[in-house]
């Protein structure tokens, strides 16, 4: 069972952004869908870009740094590519986002 962190306040990510954030030393991408907290690990497998200050369209986050797009959902590869990232649950407790890890 993940162990839930406070990550920030729901109002710090407005729909359609995303954050980066620190939970328990581990650097988090994390996006707001649609008012549904999605998070990530920040750091992009091709060459550590920080995917928590990507664009967000839909579900699917772009890397800032060479293009490389994710799926929020399953940390999968959204354009084909055999990357992928690891997905963490979340969930909101009194306006508050957390995350487990
Ligand atoms: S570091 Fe993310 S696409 Fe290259």
């Amino acid at each position: 069972m993940p162990q839930f962190q406070t990550a920030c306040k729901v109002s710090d990510i407005p729909a359609g952004k995303g954050k980066t954030v620190t939970v328990n030393g581990v650097n988090i991408a994390l996006f707001n869908v649609g008012g549904v907290f999605k998070a990530l690990s920040n750091t992009c497998p091709h060459r550590g870009g920080p995917l928590g200050e990507g664009d967000l369209s839909g579900t699917v986050v772009t890397c800032p740094w060479h293009g490389f797009q994710y799926d929020c959902n399953s940390g999968g590869s959204a354009d084909g590519r055999p990357f992928s990232v690891a997905t963490f649950e979340t969930r909101v407790n009194n306006g508050v986002v957390e995350v487990g890890i």
